[in-house]
């Protein structure tokens, strides 16, 4: 499911019979690795098959290996608001650049990683395949749109893609039936397909009493799961719904919650454990809502799903779950079994980890803060965070995997300097990097931003950091409390008061990390880097943004935001 077809037709290609081995340019776009893992994979199954393959990140490759590659496949995902990943954001803007070569003898395909809960779908990977038509590209194969269960879908595409590139070649492509997930061979046992099963050793809440906020500070055992990551890296959990949702709604819809189901690779299911465990019913896509009104012709929701009202229907579908659906638009009636078959699997949640693998070996610490917030006259829960708040003890397991995050890496130098900048639960992969500069007596200079609403209440972690500053693993440290005084303070506004120092820091060759809050507070930082550059280094703006650009590049300025 979830797997789109790109709107033009396969192109017929004169095939050209040669003897040499056909060059494949693999370019991939990720901001949380998911892209960079397929890419890798299908780089590997090309090269047995027979293939030359040139493997890059986007922001690795020379643009002008464009004009050489015959074959090219992106792989890319899109970031926040239909936005190309950091990785992806130079090449994309080459080749939507008037720099951009013309390509009449490219022949390529796109696959687009995406979430369909999201306005823009997939929409780097549509910008991508678009581009490469107008510049004179031939598709080998259409464009693939993944939703969050990305692997199947991905593996079809190269399938295809392996048969089109063989297509009246000498290539032998008898292999390309058999790309799935089992044959990888190097692939860890455990992984998103297969997730492991971690104890949970501790659940605690960091906050105080009387704050607003509850974070939880979670410890899982990967005891005997042979599972690596590295400080920067996510760890992916599949969480339940809230039981008494699924009971509220299993009611509404007048469903027997014995009844049998069918649920993907768990097979058949009782509604009630197919619901808790297995699908999504905490959010309403667009392609929900036009199947739900297909099964409920007469309930008024064909109109809102109807071509022309996709404002209203991404208005209704906000902050609104299956139960607001049912009762809205009385679907009650429609068979439980014919209603499964339109959900999505219920996608795992990414989060950073906050431990560092050296300091806390077989286990992994997360930093979850609880989502609760009101809307349409119901207490709405975060599945995920609400879950591991509410329903979780020590003692019981939970399905995870390892997300790997080449994004969101400490310098290879153990003595470059670091600016780490993490206001609220942004701070967790730096307690990682922290562990684990200690734990390998790494020298260089490490400087923290923190901030929250209350000192006194909110302030996680604090110990730990104030033991690092004693031991000096942790330089410096700016804190700012934005709850406590008249006027709000946030981190950018302590970078700024520390602008002087900051640029020391950078000329010095520091590397910055963002962690947090894409929207408002990454933005800013963003924008307060710029600042300091332009008043202390005297850039003006456009050379500020280039800087800042050309560290990205670098990997002197990496982000990992939400
Ligand atoms: P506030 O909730 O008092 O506005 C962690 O969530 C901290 O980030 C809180 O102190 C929160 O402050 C703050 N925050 C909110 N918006 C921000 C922004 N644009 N930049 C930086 N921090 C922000």
């Amino acid at each position: 499911a979830g797997a789109a077809a790109g709107p033009a037709a396969v192109q017929a290609v004169p095939a050209q019979v040669s003897a040499a081995p056909k060059e494949v340019t693999v370019l991939f776009g990720s901001q949380t690795d998911n892209a960079r893992g397929l890419a890798k994979k299908f780089a590997k199954k090309l090269e047995e098959s027979g293939y030359l393959v040139t493997l890059s990140a986007m922001s690795d490759f020379k643009p002008n290996g464009l004009k050489k590659a015959r074959n090219l496949l992106i792989l890319v995902s899109t970031h926040g608001e239909g936005e190309p990943p950091d990785n992806a954001i130079s090449f994309y803007e080459f080749l939507h650049s008037k720099r951009a070569p013309e390509l009449s003898g490219l022949r390529y395909s796109v696959l687009a990683l995406g979430d369909l809960s999201y306005e823009f779908y997939c929409q780097t990977g549509k910008d991508f395949d678009k581009r490469l038509e107008e510049l004179g590209g031939k598709r080998l194969v259409p464009r693939v749109d993944c939703d969050v269960d990305f692997n199947e879908p991905a593996a079809e595409w190269m399938k295809d893609v392996l048969s089109s590139l063989g297509e009246g070649t000498g290539v032998q492509t008898a292999g390309a039936a058999a790309v799935s997930l089992a044959d990888t061979g190097a692939e860890p046992e455990y992984s998103r397909s297969n997730p492991f099963y971690a104890e949970v050793l501790e659940n605690l809440n960091l906050n105080g009493r009387g704050s607003d906020r509850e974070t939880r500070h979670i410890e899982l055992s990967l005891e005997g799961s042979n599972l690596k990551y590295e400080p920067g890296d996510s760890i992916g959990i599949f969480p339940e719904n809230h039981p008494r949702l699924v009971e509220e709604l299993i009611q509404a819809m007048g469903w027997q919650p014995e009844e049998k189901v069918a649920a993907g690779k768990s097979g058949q299911l009782p509604l009630r454990e197919a619901l808790l465990r297995h699908y999504e019913i905490t959010v309403l896509t667009k392609p929900l809502l036009e199947q739900a009104a297909g099964l409920a012709p007469e309930s008024g929701l064909k109109e809102l799903a109807a071509p022309g009202h996709e404002q209203e229907l991404r208005a209704y579908a906000e902050d609104r779950d299956l139960l607001d659906l049912a009762q809205d638009y009385a679907l009650k009636g429609i068979p439980a079994g014919d209603f499964v078959k339109i959900l999505r699997k219920i996608p795992a949640r990414l989060y950073s980890i906050s431990s560092s693998p050296e300091a806390y070996p077989d286990e992994v610490h997360i930093t979850v803060r609880a989502v609760r917030y009101e809307s349409q006259g119901r207490d709405r829960y975060g599945v995920c965070s609400v879950g591991l708040a509410e329903r979780v003890q020590p003692g019981d397991k939970l399905p995870v995997f390892i997300q790997s995050n080449s994004n969101f890496k400490l310098p290879e130098n153990p003595e470059t300097p670091v600016i780490m900048i993490g206001p609220g639960t942004g701070v967790a992969p730096f307690r990682a990097f922290l562990g684990e500069r200690e734990e390998t007596g790494a020298e260089g200079k490490t400087w923290l931003f923190y901030g929250d609403q209350h000192f006194a209440t909110d302030f996680l972690y604090q110990v730990e950091w104030q033991r690092w500053l004693k031991d000096g693993v942790l330089t410096r440290m700016d804190v700012a409390f934005s709850r406590d005084t008249d006027k709000k303070i946030y981190v950018q506004n302590r970078m700024l008061e520390r602008a002087g120092e900051i640029y020391q820091w950078l000329q010095e060759g520091a590397a910055v990390y963002v962690c947090g809050d894409e929207k408002r507070m990454a933005h800013d930082v963003h924008t307060a880097l710029a600042t300091i550059l332009e008043q202390v280094g005297g850039l003006s703006s456009e050379e500020a943004a280039e800087y800042l650009t050309l560290m990205q590049q670098q990997k002197r300025y990496q982000r990992d935001v939400y």
